[in-house]
This record gives structure tokens, C-alpha cells and sequence, in this order.
């Protein structure tokens, strides 16, 4: 009795700890890289400061908190620059988010950030 008793909680935790490793991926596990930080910041200096400072971005991860990466990516690529939304290429888009990122203290990675490409299951945290 006590032995099974053992076994069921060892299987529980078991799962337990398998729904946790299925869990979402967040901007802090390294989902862009270095080079795509550093293209964003061009596309920022020219497209993106003269209106926010990098305070506003800050604010704006913090409410997006744990919310998908990719719903941030398509808010900017339908509404800016506020004086000429979609102007920019899709990349460029993307760029400027890992530049906002490492901006905000998010490590760089491995991984291209790439918004067909799992962008919807990187949820934002707080910096
Ligand atoms: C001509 C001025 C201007 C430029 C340039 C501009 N923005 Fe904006 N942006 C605004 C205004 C106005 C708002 C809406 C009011 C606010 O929240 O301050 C806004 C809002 C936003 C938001 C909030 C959207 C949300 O979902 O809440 C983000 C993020 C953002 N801008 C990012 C960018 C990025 C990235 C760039 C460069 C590609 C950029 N902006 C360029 C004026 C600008």
C-alpha cells in the first residue's frame, strides 16, 4: 500500500514536471540574434526614435507581458511609423523588436526571431 501510495506521486510529479517543460518560450531564453539587434538599430534610429524613446518601448513590454512576441510584431506592422505605417519590410519590423529586446536587457541567441516561426508561442515578460 505504501509503495503504490510512492509510485502515484512519483508519476504525478513526473507530469507535472512535463507540463511545465511544455510550457511557452519568453523573450529571455535568447530568441534573436546579435546580428538582427544590431540591423534593428538602424531601423530605429531612422524610423522609430525621432517619436519614442526607448522608455516608451520599455513601458510597452511591460504591457505586453505574457503576451505573445507576435502580437507586439503585428501591432507595429499595421500602425508604424505613425507617419507612414507599413512602410517598412517585414524583416526590418522584426529587427527593430530584437533591438527594443536587447535594448530592454533580453539576452541575444542561436535563434532568428522570425514571425513564421514560433513568434506565437514567445511570450513577452516584463524587463
Ligand atoms: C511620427 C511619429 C511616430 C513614429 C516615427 C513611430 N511611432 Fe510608434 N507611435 C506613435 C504614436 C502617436 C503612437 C500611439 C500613441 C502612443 O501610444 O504614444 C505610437 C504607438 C506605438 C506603439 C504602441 C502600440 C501598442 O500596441 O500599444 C508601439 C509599440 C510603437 N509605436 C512602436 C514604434 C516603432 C517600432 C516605430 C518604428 C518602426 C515607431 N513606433 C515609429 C508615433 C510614432
Amino acid at each position: 500500500m505504501k509503495n503504490s501510495l510512492k509510485i502515484i506521486l512519483a508519476l504525478t510529479s513526473l507530469a507535472l514536471s512535463q507540463i511545465g517543460m511544455a510550457q511557452d518560450k519568453t523573450v529571455n531564453d535568447g530568441v534573436f540574434t546579435a546580428a538582427q539587434a544590431e540591423t534593428g538599430k538602424s531601423v530605429y534610429d531612422n524610423s522609430c526614435k525621432t517619436c519614442h524613446d526607448m522608455r516608451f518601448y520599455r513601458d510597452i513590454l511591460k504591457s505586453y507581458n505574457n503576451q505573445p512576441v507576435l502580437w507586439l510584431w503585428e501591432s507595429i506592422l499595421g500602425t508604424m511609423p505613425a507617419d507612414n505605417p507599413g512602410s517598412l519590410m517585414l524583416e526590418e519590423y522584426t529587427d527593430v523588436i530584437a533591438y527594443i529586446l536587447s535594448e530592454n536587457g533580453f539576452p541575444a541567441g542561436e535563434a532568428k526571431l522570425d514571425p513564421d516561426n514560433g513568434m506565437d508561442a514567445i511570450n513577452v515578460i516584463s524587463p
